[in-house]
């Protein structure tokens, strides 16, 4: 798959990633979970590294949603410790290569010792301006439309909006990815189809991409097939074919 079929005109502006299969990825090599992660570590500095030579300027990955809480504790551990470490050895990468480090989710059910790293990697990449590369940690999505309700709720009761003049702007500007464009592209790895509480508001006409390989196998080659995929596709918001061209 080649890069040379990627139209340069129709980069996506947004592509998220639900990372999956990295237990059955080390499960077929009788290996233990905790190496599928570590591969699949690998994976995301390609990704990354490819949306910068794309010049893709928003990518989100879900690394740990609110569900992965109920995995065993060793795993959890694992995959903080792993998160902590991966920063650690990024930070000076991430600034080399102007990329803005972002999180959404709930940090404060994150260990102290990565609420606070995770803090600091915010802040000392917040001018970076090539790339954002947003992690969903300790992410859900309808939590976070629960939140999204709640903040609006208290400032409507403290008549800071009113109820007539909430719009989907209003909601989208109370979402954890405020900052960010609506998501152009989605790709699930490891053959499920399934959007699993990812980004449901900010999905609305994303362009879904599914593939069978395991997330530690998916490499630049497999970003560009989705990107391919993407771009072949018309994406007509509810209007005819007609009235977009
Ligand atoms: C899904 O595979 C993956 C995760 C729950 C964790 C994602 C973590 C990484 C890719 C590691 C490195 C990440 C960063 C950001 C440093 P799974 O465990 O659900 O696989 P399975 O469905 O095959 O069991």
């Amino acid at each position: 798959m080649s890069l040379k079929k990627i139209d340069k005109n129709k980069i996506p502006q947004h592509i998220a990633v639900i990372m999956d299969g990295n237990g059955r990825w080390a499960k077929k090599r009788g290996m233990k979970r905790e190496k599928g992660h570590r591969a699949g570590r690998k994976s995301v500095k390609k990704i990354v590294e490819s949306c910068i030579e794309l010049g893709i300027k928003n990518l989100t990955l879900y690394a740990f949603s609110t569900e992965n809480w109920n995995r065993p504790k060793l795993e959890i551990d694992f995959l903080m410790q792993l998160l902590f470490l991966s920063l650690k050895d990024e930070l000076k990468s991430l600034n080399k290569n102007n990329i803005r480090f972002e999180t959404i989710g709930n940090l404060g059910m994150l260990p102290k010792k990565i609420s606070t790293y995770l803090q600091k990697v915010k802040n000392e990449t917040r001018k970076n301006s090539k790339l954002t590369l947003t992690l969903a940690l300790s992410y859900g999505s309808r939590s976070e439309i629960v939140d999204v309700v709640r903040e609006i709720s208290d400032k409507v009761k403290n008549n800071i909006i009113s109820s007539k003049n909430i719009d989907e702007t209003v909601i989208n500007n109370h979402l954890y990815t405020r900052n960010l464009p609506d998501v152009d592209l989605l790709i699930r790895t490891s053959g499920e189809k399934r959007i699993s509480n990812f980004l449901l508001w900010q999905i609305a006409y994303s362009e879904l991409y599914f593939t069978k390989k395991l997330w530690p196998d998916f490499r630049k080659k497999d970003l560009y097939r989705a990107i391919i995929s993407y771009q072949n596709r018309e994406r007509r918001f509810g209007k005819t074919s007609e009235q977009i061209k």
